[in-house]
């Protein structure tokens, strides 16, 4: 057990990852077109990129669109790629300028040359900044991330570069999209739902989660604050037992 694996209560994460969900029952409930729910829902996301920084949030991840999202209406899909690509290309010079190191996860392949390119742009301008980082989980599902990585695994295995039976949970994670990025210690779930969609599966192994009935869209600093506060008064075992716990096991 490392040092930071111990039991105990923890006052602060440094990664928190956010499942932004609900935007489209926000939009319903004021009978508003779902559109109308994302477009708040981008008004949501700007707001806690900032309050993530103030709450001394060192890493954010945000789950933006997942690969089962490609299910939805046609309509849908091409507006919410059009959300993005021009929250990058409005906001990257402000997030820059705040000093924020900006990460995509998620598979690539399967995006347009042009969105790909302004990925790879927000990431390389940005990759030596210190002062939070911004993971966008997009085209992002945890399974497809784990087959992408074994794959690579494999070929390492076929081309003689590692041995199989040398492969651990330090080769394989360092294959993920999210290589080199510690996992978060708090999820966090907004809409009521409280299902992981395919998000983080191997990160959140140990990871603490909060669900919250808030609508992403009503997603404020308080609501961030009451996740951290109640993030503060789990306790986290990782397995062992609680400290001041009467460790000896007893006479069989
Ligand atoms: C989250 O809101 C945004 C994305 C998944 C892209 P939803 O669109 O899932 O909203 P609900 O769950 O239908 O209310
Ligand atoms: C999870 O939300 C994906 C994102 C927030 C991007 P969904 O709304 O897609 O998840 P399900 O379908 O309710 O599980
Ligand atoms: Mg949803």
């Amino acid at each position: 057990m490392s040092a930071g694996q111990r039991p105990g209560h923890f006052p602060q994460p440094a990664h928190v990852a956010i499942i932004m969900d609900g935007n489209g029952r926000w939009a319903q409930m004021r009978g508003l077109p779902r559109q109308e729910g994302h477009r708040r829902g981008l008004e949501a996301l700007r707001a806690t990129v900032r309050n993530a920084g103030d709450l001394g949030v060192r890493i954010l991840t945000l789950y933006s669109f997942s690969t089962e999202n490609w299910r939805r209406p046609a309509t849908e899909v091409s507006f919410l790629l059009g959300l993005l690509k021009r929250f990058v290309e409005k906001d990257l010079g402000e997030l820059h300028a705040a000093g924020v190191r900006v990460r995509i996860i998620g598979g690539r392949d399967d995006l347009s040359p042009d969105l790909r390119r302004l990925v790879e742009h927000a990431e390389t301008l940005t990759r030596d900044n210190t002062a939070m980082t911004l993971v966008v989980a997009f085209n992002y599902g945890a399974r497809d991330e784990i087959v992408r990585a074994t794959r690579r695994l494999a070929a390492d295995a076929a081309a003689g570069r590692i041995e199989p039976a040398a492969i651990d949970e330090a080769m394989l994670g360092s294959r993920l999209d999210t290589a080199d990025l510690p996992d978060p210690e708090l999820v966090i779930r907004t809409s009521g739902e409280t299902r992981i969609s395919n998000f983080l599966l191997w990160q959140a192994a140990y990871a603490e989660f909060v669900f919250l009935p808030v609508l992403w869209p009503d997603f404020d600093r308080a609501a961030f604050e009451e996740a951290l506060a109640e993030y503060g008064r789990r306790e986290r075992r990782f397995g062992g037992v609680s400290e001041g716990v009467d460790r000896s096991v007893g006479a069989a």
